[in-house]
């Protein structure tokens, strides 16, 4: 019998201190209207200094594993995705194991940037369908404040910190149907941080300031519509599953009129969408597990639904989720 992983349970935190837009209207030339507007953001949460990813993760961590009804003991995977970690290393996975006071099992970092949680939901089910692990718990987790740089209008209005977490486990039911992860690194430059540890943070170069995100919004935003209507038409023609058959789109929490874009293109109405952009902007690899611990939470995703996850983000990367939950 193929054995499917299956979402045992889901958390997930944001840090207590909140960045309104008003409060940005006093920071940069900007205005409420145009970012709810253009976005549907109408704040979003920020790390205080010293709180770490691994602190929001952990947050998560716990939530999640408490809903699955399980005992940190009992996961023998750790899979976090993050373009933000606490350190160089150790990992922010390892970090997080110290955290939960286990020990011994493999527990390592993805970095997809905004897709990072797709993807380590992809790797981490592939160890569980094998035989590898019976119980992974998977975290996206960013502290993405510290990678913008607050003077600028065109990237600081879009972006937050936070963290969401699923334990997934071993299941003679589906669970898991397909995932789909992508990626084309041609397209580096319309969206990067340019500084490095390898590459170092002191370059003049002509890619601006090395430390802090860099975005050609725009050209982002064509290629995201683009590439996650294909990715949905992929995702299901895949499963033989027709449109109606797919019960929630949770979508990656970028832009409002993205999250449209795709359910139009899913011609889903949009109460069947999970939308949290407006409650805590783009929190990069957190934004997908956030909204879906969101809509289990307030009873909106129901057990036996058929839930699609998609996100696309830096690399530029892109990748989807159909799941039974
Ligand atoms: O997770 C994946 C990564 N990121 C994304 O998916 C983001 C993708 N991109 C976007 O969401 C949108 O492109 C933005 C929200 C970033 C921008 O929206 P837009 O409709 O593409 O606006 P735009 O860049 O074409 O700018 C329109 C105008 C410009 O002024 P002019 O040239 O028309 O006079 C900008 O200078 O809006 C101006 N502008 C702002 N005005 C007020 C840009 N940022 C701001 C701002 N407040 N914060």
């Amino acid at each position: 019998m193929t054995t499917f992983a299956r979402i045992a349970g889901t958390g997930s935190y944001l840090p207590e201190k909140v960045l309104t837009n008003k409060d940005l209207e006093t920071m940069v030339d900007t205005s409420d209207q145009w970012i709810r507007e253009r976005t549907g953001i109408v704040k979003r949460h920020i790390a205080v200094d010293g709180q770490t990813t691994c602190d929001l993760a952990e947050q998560a961590a716990r939530r999640a594993i408490e809903a699955a009804g399980k005992k940190p003991e009992d996961i023998d995977l750790i899979v976090l995705a993050t373009t933000t970690p606490d350190k160089i290393f150790p990992s922010t996975a390892c970090l997080l194991q110290q955290r939960l006071d286990i020990h011994g099992c493999p527990a390592f970092d993805v970095q997809a940037v905004c897709t990072g949680f797709v993807y380590a939901l992809g790797v981490a089910e592939k160890f569980v369908r094998t035989g590898a692990a019976r119980c992974a718990l998977v975290v996206g987790a960013e502290t993405f404040s510290r990678v913008i740089d607050w003077t600028d209008r065109a990237t600081c209005v879009l972006f937050g910190d936070g963290a969401g977490a699923v334990v997934i486990e071993a299941s003679d039911e589906p669970g898991i149907l397909s995932t789909h992860l992508h990626a084309d690194g041609a397209y580096e430059k319309l969206l990067h941080v340019p500084g490095g540890v390898s590459r170092g943070f002191d370059v003049d170069g002509e890619d601006g300031d090395p430390r802090y995100t860099q975005m050609k919004g725009n050209e982002v935003f064509k290629m995201a519509v683009n590439t996650l209507g294909r990715i949905v038409d992929e995702t299901l023609k895949a499963n033989d599953m027709k449109k109606s058959e797919v019960d929630w789109l949770v979508p990656h929490q970028a832009n409002i009129r993205i999250i449209n874009a795709t359910a139009r293109k899913l011609s889903m109405s949009m109460d069947k969408v999970v939308v949290t952009v407006d409650q805590h902007g783009n929190t990069s690899a957190a934004s997908v597990p956030l909204a879906l611990d969101t809509a289990v939470r307030d009873g909106r995703i129901q057990r036996g639904e058929v839930l699609l996850l998609e996100a696309f983000g830096g690399g530029f990367t892109w990748g989807s989720v159909l799941l039974k939950y």
